[in-house]
């Protein structure tokens, strides 16, 4: 398993792959590897002849005030994690190669970055869309692995990939949970037992909230009321939202397929976690209409 550091250098691995007829897989990380991240790897490594693992805290995605710091770095463990999987290059770029002096370029897919983590984040996608062109510039790969865990960012990603045609499939991947069902995250490092343990209530949140909507319920604000009832045991709700599945707005009523999205702070620690749901014709038509289907 070979370990670059430059962009070029990258470009250069990639150019010798496609000479030799190799598909690229590419799967962009910030390291601290759980098996969510893994989930990504392995696919890559099944459906393509060669795969790369980024590993690079972005400075772009973080606020001043955010755990740019103190963000889980352990690359020694991650490389090994890499190497049993099958990646063949681990890219670790520095901050300095990536954002050389002067450095004024930016990506922003206007829109689809201003609700949910956008709305208390606003630097953040901004920061993601940016590093992930970059990374997609120079690794040249055929597909590219991301995980439905961050919802609005794989919206963001596909849709960046399609407005400014970037070559490369965009491939998503559902998300790995803890037995109990909390979302692997680098983040849960951060909590105590005890906060662990409050977290849970958050995956509970989600899925009940799917069985009332599997029940009929098309009415958001009915959906949202009892997701925050259920969120009882975290310390502060950043938001619960109901938002069209590709526009990423918000949706009064579930006729469409649709995410619903959660952040949190349980102490200190910011969790996020969604759920997709697709209604089906029985759950959104009017009987008029399944008549009319009938006839
Ligand atoms: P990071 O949080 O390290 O996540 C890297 C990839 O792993 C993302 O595609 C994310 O959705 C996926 N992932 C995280 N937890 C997962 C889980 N429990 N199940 C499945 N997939 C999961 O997301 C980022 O890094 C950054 O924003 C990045 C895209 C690398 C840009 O800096």
């Amino acid at each position: 398993m070979k370990i670059i550091t430059e962009p070029n250098e990258l470009r250069n691995w990639s150019r010798e792959q496609r000479k030799n007829g190799q598909s690229i897989g590419i799967v962009p990380t910030m390291g601290a590897l759980h098996e969510g991240h893994s989930s990504l790897l392995e696919a890559s490594v099944e459906n393509n002849d060669a795969t790369i693992l980024t590993i690079f805290v972005n400075p772009a995605q973080f606020a001043p005030h955010e755990d740019f710091d103190t963000y889980p770095r352990t690359f020694e463990g991650d490389c090994k994690i890499a190497a049993v999987v099958g990646v063949d290059v681990v890219y670790a770029p520095n901050t300095k190669n990536m954002y050389p002096r002067n450095y004024a370029s930016y990506v922003e897919v206007e829109r689809l970055q201003d609700g949910l983590c956008g709305g208390t984040r606003p630097h953040f996608f901004k920061g993601v869309a940016t590093v992930v062109a970059k990374l997609f510039n120079a690794a040249d790969a055929d597909r590219a692995y991301f995980g439905l865990k961050d919802g609005q960012q794989i919206a963001i990603i596909k849709r960046m990939v399609r407005d400014l045609d970037f070559g490369v499939e965009i491939v998503a991947l559902p998300t790995v949970r803890e037995q109990d069902g909390l979302a692997m995250s680098s983040r849960n490092k951060y909590l105590t037992d005890e906060e662990r343990k409050r977290s849970l209530c958050i995956s509970q949140a989600l899925f009940r909230s799917i069985a009332q909507m599997k029940n009929g319920c098309v009415d958001s604000d009915a959906i949202i009321e009892t997701v925050r009832a259920n969120l009882y045991q975290v310390d502060r709700i950043d938001y619960v939202s109901i938002v069209d599945a590709d526009e990423m707005t918000p949706v009064d009523t579930i006729e469409r397929p649709v995410m619903l999205a959660i952040a949190v702070f349980v102490g200190e620690t910011r969790l996020i976690d969604n759920i997709r749901f697709e209604p089906t014709a029985t759950q959104t038509s009017a009987p008029d209409t399944l008549i009319a289907q009938e006839a």
